[in-house]
């Protein structure tokens, strides 16, 4: 039986299971959102696009999120109130996510579906995902069709790697629950910023988390990574990655953030992070 075949039938219960209801306290910052609020200006320079603070309303405009879990984004967003929230939508797999949004907050537009069967996507100006897309088969592919339908701005944050292929394959890398497996995929940062820049995204903001906590090699284990897979070889970490659209013909702005003790604890990662996106710059 190839596990990976047998995912899709499963998926909802497989996300829906006691523990879950931890996503309803979910702490969200701006940091983790996409919205910024200079984005309108004339003649921006590159530091005003990452400033994160939101200063004033950001009024009629269309979100996606993509595993809203429990509303917890929407919630601080609401609570804000500084994001329009008459054009947000959230699409969530989980049975406990979807009914507990759709109970609390009527008011938005929630979609239950595994987002990888989601085909026909509208164009939303702001998109964002945490830790959804790197639990989904073919991230890549995941990515692709959000940034396509993406006209302003788009945030994600993910189990990365920096060296070899972007790994996602139940037999590889997966998490159990109750009820069900799921994917732990693990995303090559540059394989996702080769992505984006094609799509117009040419003004970007890698923060660079540090290397990833170590996972069991017992496929037994609620969270398992095959021996095969050497997460020093590959640079296993994690990552937030802003991605903001321009219409303009200029070279890609990539900048690259690092806390100084996350830096010195993962020098090469953080010196072949700078040596590649150098390499991007100058091919794009
Ligand atoms: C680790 S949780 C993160 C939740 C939330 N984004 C946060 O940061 O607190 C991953 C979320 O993605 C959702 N998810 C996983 N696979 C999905 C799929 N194929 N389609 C839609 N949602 C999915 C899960 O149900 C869960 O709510």
């Amino acid at each position: 039986m190839d596990i990976n075949k047998e995912y899709h039938k499963n998926v909802v219960n497989t996300w829906t299971w006691d523990f879950y209801n931890k996503y309803k306290n979910s702490p969200w910052r701006w940091a983790d959102l996409p919205f910024r609020d200079h984005i309108t200006k004339q003649n921006l320079n590159h530091s005003e696009f990452f400033d994160k603070k939101i200063t004033h309303k950001i009024k009629n405009i269309s979100i996606l999120e993509v595993g809203s879990a429990m509303g917890s984004a929407y919630d601080f967003m609401k609570k804000s109130g500084l994001i329009d929230l008459s054009n947000y939508t959230g699409v969530e797999v989980s049975k406990i996510g979807y009914s507990y949004c759709k109970k609390n907050y009527p008011e938005g537009n929630w979609i239950h579906k595994d987002f990888t069967k989601w085909s026909n996507l509208e164009k939303y100006d702001y998109s964002f995902e945490r830790n959804a897309v790197h639990h989904m088969p073919s991230p890549i592919e995941q990515y692709e069709k959000i940034l396509k339908s993406t006209k302003v701005s788009f945030i994600t944050c993910f189990r990365s790697c920096l060296a070899g292929e972007t790994i996602a394959d139940l037999n590889i890398s997966n998490f159990k629950t109750d009820t069900g497996i799921y994917y732990s995929s693990i995303i090559n940062l540059f394989e996702l910023i080769k992505l984006a820049i094609p799509l117009g995204f040419k003004n970007i903001k890698i923060v660079f988390g540090g290397a990833h906590e170590k996972i069991s090699t017992n496929s037994n284990d609620a969270h398992f990574l095959s021996e095969k897979v050497n997460p020093d070889k590959i640079f296993l970490s994690r990552c937030r990655v802003l991605m903001i659209k321009s219409d303009s013909k200029s070279k890609p702005k990539i900048k690259f953030v690092v806390r100084p003790d996350t830096l010195l604890k993962n020098f090469e990662a953080c010196l072949l992070i700078k040596k590649t996106l150098k390499e991007i710059k100058i091919n794009f």
